[in-house]
């Protein structure tokens, strides 16, 4: 690999993640819409997924994972001086979900913010963390990617080419300085399109229209989500291995080098296509998406929680994370695991 271009190479020290108890068949679906669990398995290979149950919030399953992450590092809250979140399903409008998770941490006066990169967030979260860390004003970092977004999803008919595929969940990381120079993060790029904001999102509450949110606004669903599947679709399988190839080119890497793939959980077909493309053995990547459907930002972080805690990485393991979303953003970082 070629010499870190970052100064601070920055590890990840923990890691954990919260997903609600109450499950979400593909059968319970199409008992309250017009769609089929041969639908959904075929064309997403999503089986279920997680949904709150009301007066759960972000802050709440942000809370429990980081919680986990903090443990798994052998710290306190109170050892964290930055909260990052990424998220695309904030707690309200404003303040940012970052508040509601500081306050529930028992933290005092810790700064942070809100990452709005969408499906890319958490690997937006890793780039500003590291550079953050790299700066020396920061020395851990709490990282955390949150959706509940099975609140914004239109349960009808009108709604069912989103509906079936968003989930709730949250994953956390810790991000400390690396004791051994030779692991952490490695390279992180990310991308943004913004010329195709039309094609995946979410309207209101927002300026459009003169106010944050009317009456309109509610009958033509302008608050659940709209996406142009297709047009999305293409995009995705394009764009992540253009920045995978972009990181890998960077480290003097090849795909056989890498130990593990960690992409972001829209839809297998995305993934499928792509690691035939790339020629990436299957055995090499984990995906979580038949069990949680899309948690966007999440998705990446409770991947990596879920082979964290299998034993599936050890120290050295090249791991390579890369997600695609609504901006468009995109990404991808390159981490060796370890610290
Ligand atoms: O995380 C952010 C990034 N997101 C993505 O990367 C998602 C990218 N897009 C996709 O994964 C796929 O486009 C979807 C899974 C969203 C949709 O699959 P598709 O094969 O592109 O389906 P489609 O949108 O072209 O719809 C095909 C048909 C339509 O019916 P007609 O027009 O052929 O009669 C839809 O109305 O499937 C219909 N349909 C459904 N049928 C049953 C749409 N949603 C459903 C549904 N159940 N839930």
């Amino acid at each position: 690999m070629t010499a870190n271009r970052h100064i601070v190479p920055v590890a990840m020290t923990g890691t954990g993640m919260a997903v609600p108890p109450r499950v979400v068949t593909n059968d319970d679906l199409s008992k309250i819409m017009d769609t089929s669990d041969e639908w959904i398995r075929q064309r997403t290979g999503i089986e279920e997924r997680r949904h709150v149950d009301e007066g759960v919030t972000p802050s709440d399953l942000a809370l429990e994972a980081s919680q986990k992450a903090l443990a798994a590092a052998g710290l306190k809250p109170t050892d964290i001086d930055f909260i990052l979140v990424a998220t695309l399903s904030p707690e309200q409008f404003f303040p940012g979900t970052c508040s509601f998770l500081q306050a529930k941490l028992g933290l005092d006066t810790t700064p942070g913010l809100d990452i709005r990169a969408q499906c890319s967030g958490f690997v937006y979260g890793l780039e500003v963390g590291q550079a953050l860390i790299a700066s020396g004003q920061y020395k851990r970092i709490l990282l955390v990617g949150v959706e509940i977004q099975s609140v914004a999803l239109d349960m009808t008919d009108r709604g069912r080419d989103t509906a079936v595929l968003f989930g709730d969940a949250a994953g956390a990381v810790i991000l400390e300085p690396a004791k051994n120079p030779e692991f952490g993060i490695r390279r992180v790029i990310t991308r943004l399109e913004g010329k195709h904001t039309d094609k995946l999102g979410v309207v209101y509450p927002s300026a459009v229209g003169g106010r944050w949110i009317k009456e309109e606004h509610l009958k033509t669903a302008g608050h659940n989500p709209y996406m142009d599947g297709r047009f999305v679709f293409k995009n995705a399988v394009s764009r992540m291995p253009e920045v995978i190839n972009e990181v890998l080119k960077d480290q003097n890497l090849g795909v056989a080098d890498i130990d593990l793939w960690l992409f972001h959980q829209a839809n297998l077909r995305i993934n499928e296509y792509i690691s035939l493309g790339m020629k990436i053995p299957p055995e090499k990547i984990y995906n979580n998406i038949h069990k949680y459907g899309n948690t966007s930002a999440a998705t990446i972080p409770t991947l990596l929680d879920e082979c964290v805690r299998a034993g599936r990485v050890k120290p050295g393991d090249k791991i390579m994370m890369t997600a695609f979303g609504a901006g468009f953003t995109w990404g991808a970082a390159l981490v060796v695991w370890g610290a």
